[in-house]
């Protein structure tokens, strides 16, 4: 692998089929746009399909001819989830990648279609769901995998296991913090029975670092504080990278060569905030087998999605 690793270094991806969810926007979209260069078979996975069609229109601006379809999903609600899954089922014998990108991050406690706090319910539960239900798809399909979007973030991150929807001690950075910690655990947990399975497909995570996308704005678009996304365009504009590179570790993770289950990808550089993506490391909370564990059983129970093809 090149030292300095970038999208040109992704082999040519034709015929793969590969799931973006959040296609529409920040990492998710530059994640569509380098893919889309190298002929994957795209499916861009978005609640608002307005900004679905647009985001493809941009795609196809830029790589006429390019294969992108539309899906509509919102991870907060698991019965667009079970919709989603059952049109994208009906639709293909395949799925080379399942990009688990779409997020939120940091807003005020709200709730989703199904009463979980709404960052650990989109950004963790949501994807649990879709995964479980695009499982045996994935394991029809030679050399697939899982990616899942966490953050650094998750080093700050503990499982309120006595309170996982944060009902009594909520805040808007440990929420996303505990959610991105589930997206590691639900990483390890998946690889471990796809490995137990002698499954071909993996499970693996990327982190972006600090990228400038929406994700910054969505707090103070939600309290309507213009002083708020002034501050965001200000921090961003001095410390963040483009989407662009932030979408590399993502695009290493999904689809280069070389890449072994339960791997991590992040930047390179000054505390992983920027950089070409490389192999990092993850807090020893994201790796307690333990949690990963009781993280698996709690959101099958949460979600009553079960993931019956692993089982045996
Ligand atoms: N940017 C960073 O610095 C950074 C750092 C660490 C980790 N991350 C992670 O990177 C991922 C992508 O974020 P981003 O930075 O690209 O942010 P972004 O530009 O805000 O994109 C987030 C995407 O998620 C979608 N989304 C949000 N809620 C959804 C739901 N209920 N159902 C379906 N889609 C939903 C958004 O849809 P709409 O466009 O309709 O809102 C959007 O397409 C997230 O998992 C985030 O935690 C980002």
């Amino acid at each position: 692998m090149p030292e300095r690793w970038s999208a040109e270094d992704l082999p040519d991806l034709g015929g793969r089929r590969i799931v973006v969810t959040g296609g529409n926007s920040g990492l998710g979209f530059e994640a569509a746009r380098a893919l889309a260069r190298k002929a994957a078979r795209l499916t861009l996975a978005c609640r608002d399909l307005g900004k679905a069609h647009a985001a493809r229109e941009r795609l196809l601006a830029e790589s006429p001819g390019a294969d992108v379809a539309l899906l509509e999903l919102d991870l907060a609600d698991l019965s667009s989830v079970r919709k989603a899954a059952e049109t994208f089922r009906a639709g293909t014998d395949a799925l080379h990648v399942l990009l688990n990108n779409a997020g939120i991050m940091a807003i005020p406690r709200r709730e989703t279609a199904d009463g979980f706090e709404m960052q650990l319910g989109t950004n963790h539960l949501g994807h649990f769901a879709l995964t479980g239900l695009l499982i045996e798809l994935l394991l029809a399909t030679p050399g697939s995998r899982v990616v899942n979007v966490s953050s650094t973030a998750h080093r700050i991150g503990r499982m309120h296991w006595d309170d996982l929807q944060l009902e009594r001690s909520y805040t808007k950075w440990g929420a996303y913090a505990q959610s991105k910690l589930a997206n590691l655990l639900f990483t390890h947990e998946l690889q471990r029975r796809l490995t137990e399975r002698g499954a071909d497909t993996i499970a693996v995570a990327a982190h972006p670092g600090y990228a400038a996308t929406n994700l910054q704005f969505a707090d103070a678009r939600m309290r309507g504080s213009s002083a708020g996304e002034r501050l965001w365009h200000a921090i961003n504009g001095l410390f963040a990278q483009s989407a662009e590179m932030g979408a590399l570790p993502l695009l290493r993770a999904a689809a280069a060569p070389g890449v072994r289950g339960g791997d991590y990808f992040g930047p390179d550089r000054l505390a992983e905030s920027r950089g070409h993506p490389v192999k990092v490391g993850s807090s020893r909370r994201s790796r307690d087998a333990a949690d990963a564990a009781r993280l698996w059983q709690v959101s099958e129970q949460l979600t009553g999605v079960r993931f019956d093809a692993l089982a045996g």
